[in-house]
């Protein structure tokens, strides 16, 4: 873990309120799927916000976010040569065992973004299937990326593109046709639960990457805990946030 000067590269527009960061970090960085940044914004702003890597090549980590408060929206107005301070990577991230051939990633929301760091560490030496769940088409963002995937279903709310369904119901629908050795997931903690409900059933391995709101990012401050099935708490940012489904609280 190291805290970057990094130098914003470009900052687009990539979907309806969300916005793709590519920075210059200096040197090359190792990241390991699922793991994430703590951007400090700077100015008033304390608190650093914690956004997931989405790519990481040599000295380029780009970074996806929606717009959602002040610090998201503050980071969009910046452009190429801002320098910012970003502390990566945190946390333990997406880890595929050998003989887990077969991967199924369900991601909804922002949970998309992390799924990709996925599919380009594990992608040709996994058999990837990917069912992502988007609001809307305007919101449909990252297709380059999940199409490259042995197999991609794009899925939508209000049925504009894709069927009119969510993630897990697009995973429930193809569990019989096509059964995955493990399940990895992000997204709003509802859709956790409903994919832990399935997997359960199932009697299917499943992973999950929790966003917690932060303060340190480092294990220091305890704002980030979660509940964990064994009555003790875990820190979301240091012991997490990838967690094994039946590990936690959902
Ligand atoms: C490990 C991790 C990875 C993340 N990865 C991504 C990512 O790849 N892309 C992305 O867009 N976002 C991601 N997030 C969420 C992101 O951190 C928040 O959206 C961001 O910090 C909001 O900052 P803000 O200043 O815009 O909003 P704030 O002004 O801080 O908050 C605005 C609203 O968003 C809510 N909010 C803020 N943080 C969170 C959170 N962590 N979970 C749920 N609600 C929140 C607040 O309750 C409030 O209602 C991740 C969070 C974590 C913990
Ligand atoms: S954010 Fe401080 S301990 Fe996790």
């Amino acid at each position: 873990m190291k805290d970057y000067i990094a130098t914003i590269v470009k900052n687009e527009k990539i979907a309806e309120n969300i916005y793709a960061v590519t920075f210059d970090v200096g040197e090359d960085v190792a990241v390991r799927a699922g793991q994430f940044g703590d951007i400090a914004l700077g100015g008033t702003r304390l608190l650093r916000r914690p956004i997931a890597v989405c790519k990481a090549e040599k000295n380029l980590v780009t970074f996806c976010y929606q717009l959602r408060g002040e610090g998201t929206r503050e980071l969009k107005e910046l452009g190429a040569g801002t320098r910012l301070n970003v502390l990566m990577p945190l946390g333990n991230g997406f880890y595929v065992e050998e003989n887990e051939k077969k991967v199924a990633l369900v991601g909804g929301g922002v949970g998309v973004f992390p799924l990709i760091s996925v599919l380009r560490a594990y992608g040709g030496a996994k058999e990837i299937s990917a069912y992502i769940g988007y609001r809307n088409a305007a919101a449909v963002c990252g297709t380059e990326e999940f199409e490259k995937a042995n197999k991609f279903v794009a899925v939508t709310d209000d049925g504009s593109y894709g069927e009119k369904m969510n993630a897990v119901q697009a995973f429930e629908k193809d569990l019989a046709n096509n059964r995955p050795d493990v399940v990895l997931a992000c997204g709003p903690t509802p859709m956790l639960r409903a994919l832990k409900a399935v997997t359960d059933k199932a009697g299917l391995a499943c992973y999950v990457s929790l966003e917690e709101r932060m303060g340190c990012g480092i294990g220091a401050c305890l704002v980030c805990v979660c509940d964990k099935t064994d009555g003790k708490k875990a820190r979301v940012c240091k012991d997490g946030p990838v967690f094994n489904a039946n590990d936690v609280l959902l």
